[in-house]
C-alpha cells in the first residue's frame, strides 16, 4: 500500500506526461491507409519481425447494407471542430416537459442488456469520439447521403467486433415517442456508456455526464484506422494517436482501464502476441490458455475475454493483469515500457479502486468533450442509423 503523498505525487507526474512521437510501427492485417498528414518517420526494422499472415485478414471484409460503387465521390473534409462548445449537466432536464426523465430512459435501456452488451457500451462512446468526435458518426449505417461509401461501423476496428447499436436503437425509439427531435444520438451513446459503467462497476462507478451534443452528418470507414489506436500499438504511438484527440498520457493510461471487461476477437492479437511470435513478455502460462482459447479447426475468429480474472466487472484489476503480463494487446503490455506509465500502472493497481474509479469518470467526461458539434454543424437525428436529410 502505498501513502496517499506519494501517490499525489505520482498522479501529478503523470498529468505533466506531454505527447511525443518516435516512430509509427506495426504492420499487417490491421494495414493502415496512406497518410493524409505529415506522419512521423517509420520505424527501424524490429529486431525479430512478426512473420507475415499465412492466411488472409482475419477481420472479414467490409459488408455495406449497399453495394460500394466502382468511383466513389471524394468525401467532404472533416467539419472543423468547435472548441468552445460547452456541454452541460442536465443540459435535458426542461427540454421534454415535468414528466420525461431523458437519462432514466437510456438507463433503464442499458440495464436490461447483459454485460457484454454493456462492455459494447462503453467501447462503442471510445470508438463514436475517437473519429469526427462524440457526434454519433460510429451509428450511421451510410457514409451520408451517398450510399457508394462506406460508414465507419464496417472500418476494420470496428466490424464485426463493435456491439450495443441495438441498445441505442431501442433508447432512440422510445426518446423519439416520448420527446420527438430533442435528443441527440450522440448523447444517448454518451449517457448508455455512462450507465454501463456504473452497472459493471456495481454502482462504484457514478458520475454526471454533461450533454448538448449534436449528431453528425458524415461517417467514413476511411476515418477509423487513422483515428483509432490499433491493438499493435507501442506505448508513444498511443499516446499521440490521444494527444491528437486532446487527451494526454494520463487519460489514455486511465481510460484503458476499460479493458477489465468485455472480449476480444483472436484475431486482434495472435499475430503479434502468441507464438511463434516471442517478441512479447506474456505470462506463458496465459499465453498457453489463449492458444487453446483460439484453436479452431474451421477458422473461426474466436472470442476471449479481456479479463480473465473479473471479466464482467469494470474494476483496477486490468492493472494487476498489465503487472502481472497477463493482458491480450501490446498496447497494454506498453503501459509498463515508459517509466511514469508504469508507476502509475502500480498505484493503479495497488492503491484502494477508488482512485482508478475517479479517475476514470473524470476521463470519460474528457473524453465526452472531444469535438462536441453544435446546431451549426449538426443536428437532431429522428433515427439513429441515419441523417435526417435521407428518405
Ligand atoms: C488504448 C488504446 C486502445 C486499444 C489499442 C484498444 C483496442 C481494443 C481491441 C483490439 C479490442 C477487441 C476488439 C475485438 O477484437 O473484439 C478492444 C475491446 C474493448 N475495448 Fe479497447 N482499445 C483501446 C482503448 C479503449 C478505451 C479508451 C476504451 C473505453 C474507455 C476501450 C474499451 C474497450 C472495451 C469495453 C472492449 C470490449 C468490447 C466488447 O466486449 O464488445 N478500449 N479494444
Ligand atoms: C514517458 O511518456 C511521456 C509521455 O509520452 C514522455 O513525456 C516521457 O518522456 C516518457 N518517459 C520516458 C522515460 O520515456
Ligand atoms: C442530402 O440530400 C438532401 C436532398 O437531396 C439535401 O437537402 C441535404 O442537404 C443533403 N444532406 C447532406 C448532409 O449532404
Ligand atoms: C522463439 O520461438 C521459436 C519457436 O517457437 C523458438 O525456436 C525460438 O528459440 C524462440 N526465441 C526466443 C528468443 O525465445
Ligand atoms: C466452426 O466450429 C465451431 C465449433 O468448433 C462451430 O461452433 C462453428 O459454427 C463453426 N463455424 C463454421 C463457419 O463452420
Amino acid at each position: 500500500m502505498m501513502s496517499p503523498s506519494k501517490l499525489a505525487v505520482l498522479t501529478v507526474f503523470a498529468f505533466a506526461l506531454l505527447g511525443s512521437v518516435s516512430c509509427q510501427a506495426g504492420t499487417y492485417y490491421y494495414t493502415p491507409p496512406a497518410p493524409a498528414t505529415p506522419q512521423p518517420p517509420a520505424c527501424p526494422p524490429p529486431v525479430t519481425p512478426v512473420p507475415p499472415p499465412a492466411s488472409p485478414p482475419t477481420y472479414p471484409p467490409p459488408t455495406p447494407t449497399s453495394p460500394p460503387a466502382p468511383t466513389p465521390t471524394p468525401p467532404p473534409p472533416p467539419p472543423p471542430s468547435s472548441p468552445g462548445t460547452q456541454l452541460m449537466v442536465g443540459y435535458y432536464k426542461n427540454k421534454c416537459g415535468a414528466y420525461v426523465d431523458v437519462e432514466a430512459i437510456v438507463k433503464k435501456h442499458v440495464s436490461a442488456t447483459d454485460a457484454g452488451m454493456q462492455a459494447g457500451l462503453v467501447r462503442l462512446f471510445f470508438h463514436d469520439c475517437f473519429v469526427r468526435g462524440c457526434d454519433g458518426s460510429v451509428l450511421l449505417d451510410t457514409f451520408s447521403n451517398d450510399t457508394s461509401l462506406t460508414p465507419e461501423k464496417f472500418g476494420v476496428p470496428n466490424f464485426p467486433s463493435l456491439r450495443g447499436f441495438e441498445v441505442i436503437d431501442a433508447a432512440k425509439a422510445e426518446m423519439e415517442a416520448a420527446c420527438p427531435g430533442t435528443v441527440s444520438c450522440a448523447d444517448i451513446v454518451a449517457f448508455a456508456a455512462r450507465d454501463a459503467s456504473y452497472f459493471l462497476s456495481g454502482g462504484g462507478i457514478s458520475f454526471a455526464m454533461p450533454a448538448g451534443r449534436y449528431d453528425g452528418t458524415v461517417s467514413l470507414a476511411s476515418e477509423t484506422l487513422p483515428n483509432l489506436p490499433p491493438p499493435f500499438a507501442g506505448f508513444d504511438q498511443l499516446v499521440k494517436m490521444f494527444d491528437d484527440k486532446g487527451l494526454d498520457a494520463l487519460d489514455m493510461i486511465t481510460l484503458s482501464g476499460a479493458h477489465s471487461i468485455g472480449r476480444s476477437h483472436c484475431s486482434s492479437f495472435t499475430r503479434d502476441r502468441l507464438p511463434p511470435s516471442n517478441t512479447t513478455d506474456m505470462d506463458p502460462a496465459f499465453a498457453a490458455t489463449l492458444q487453446a482459447s483460439c484453436a479452431s479447426a474451421n477458422g473461426t475468429d474466436n472470442t476471449v475475454m479481456q479479463d480473465f480474472a473479473t471479466p464482467d466487472v469494470l474494476d483496477n484489476q486490468y492493472y494487476k493483469n498489465v503487472l502481472a503480463h497477463k493482458v491480450l494487446f501490446t498496447s497494454d503490455a506498453a503501459l509498463t515500457t515508459n517509466f511514469t506509465s508504469n508507476n502509475l500502472v502500480r498505484a493503479y493497481a495497488d492503491f484502494v479502486p477508488y482512485l482508478w474509479q475517479q479517475k476514470f469518470a473524470k476521463a470519460m467526461v474528457k473524453m465526452g468533450g472531444v469535438e462536441i458539434k453544435t446546431a451549426a454543424n449538426g443536428e437532431i437525428r429522428k433515427t439513429c442509423r441515419k441523417i435526417n436529410s435521407r428518405p
